[in-house]
């Protein structure tokens, strides 16, 4: 199969006239590109823009990523989510200073060897940052190339992503590889839509498209797994004006991040009230969403008369609690502070 070749034209004079203003556009380097790329997998573009002036500003080039420390690295994160992305992203930066002297490599298949690389962001790195012609193929451009060619192809499967990333080679032009991958992305977010109607009067591919009809199901996609639930409990120690954090382990969930101590099961305010000495309240409950899994919180706030010995505690004053990652999970306690 393959996709004609009229439809590049009308994409880049589409592109020129209604490309998005965006932060990482105005002077997309390679580490540019590769920052921006990695916050925008999972987090929707308006959350980004915010954290990429403010990670940008800190860690202006690779070097001085790498050379930062890890806690640091994440707490500019914190609120992102998906941290292991921004673990990757720091630990890439490191290989590229001591593998690479701190050159971004312009090939694939060293792109794709630095960790959180994978086709996909190696493709934007490498067409948006070095302006080569390799096409980089997300879910926004698997939707928008299958309902063009009204495919039934899971695109969930490789092979279909393999496939349209071989078609996409043979068309996307070589002096125009950051336009049109760019183009691509664009037409996914603003027309050619995930969550509703596409916005077809507005599309450049308007009369070239054989999908349009049928888009309520197009792209396929595999069933998705149900996400286990967990019922926590989730505590907001105070003493004297701190508050206890705790930090996750090295592997798994929200490795490495801090959090309040909370615990499996969700606790009544009796259970909690036998363990502590001094008034506790309750604070709410709340859901979050990850991949694999919700938490289901119930939280309290346990003012204590004096600091518990339990192991692993960590007492920070609340003013200085800005500079650990705490994961989103927890927003809800924070604004108890
Ligand atoms: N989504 C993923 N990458 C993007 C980019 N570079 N610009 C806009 N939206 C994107």
């Amino acid at each position: 199969m393959s996709l004609p070749s009229d439809i590049v034209s009308p994409l880049l004079a589409w592109y020129a006239k209604e490309r998005r203003i965006l932060p990482w556009r105005e002077d997309p380097t390679p580490y540019h590109v590769w920052v921006s790329e990695i916050m925008l997998q999972q987090t929707r573009v308006e959350t980004v823009i915010d954290y990429y002036h403010r990670f940008l500003e800190r860690f202006p080039d690779v070097f001085s990523l790498a050379a930062a420390d890890r806690d640091e690295v994440l707490a500019y994160w914190q609120g992102l989510g998906y941290y292991r992305r921004c673990e990757a992203l720091h630990r890439g930066a490191a290989a590229v200073v001591s593998e690479y002297g701190g050159e971004i490599p312009a090939d694939f298949e060293s792109l794709l060897s630095l960790p959180g690389i994978g086709r996909y962001t190696a493709a934007a790195i490498l067409s948006i940052g070095f302006g080569i012609a390799a096409p980089a193929v997300d879910g926004n451009v698997l939707r928008v190339v299958t309902r063009l060619m009204n495919r039934d192809d899971c695109i969930d499967d490789e092979r279909t992503k393999r496939a349209v990333e071989g078609e996409l080679r043979e068309i996307i032009p070589e002096k125009e590889a950051s336009a049109f991958t760019q183009a691509l992305m664009d037409l996914g977010a603003t027309v050619c839509l995930p969550g509703g109607a596409p916005l077809c009067s507005r599309c450049p591919w308007e009369t070239l498209c054989a999908g349009k009809e049928r888009w309520e199901e197009l792209p396929r996609r595999k069933q998705k797994k149900s996400r286990a639930v967990e019922k926590r409990t989730v505590l907001l120690l105070c003493h004297e004006g701190a508050v206890a954090l705790r930090k996750r382990p090295a592997k798994g969930l929200l490795a490495n991040l801090w959090e309040f101590p909370n615990e499996e099961g969700n606790l009544t305010e009796a259970e909690i009230s036998g363990r502590f000495r001094g008034p506790v309240a309750f604070l709410g409950k709340a859901k979050h969403v990850f991949t694999h899994r919700e938490w289901h919180m119930t939280a309290f706030r346990v003012d204590l008369a004096e600091k518990t010995e339990e192991p692993g505690l960590l007492w920070v004053k609340k003013e200085e609690i800005a500079a650990y990652a705490i994961p989103s999970a927890f927003s809800f306690i924070k604004k108890e502070l």
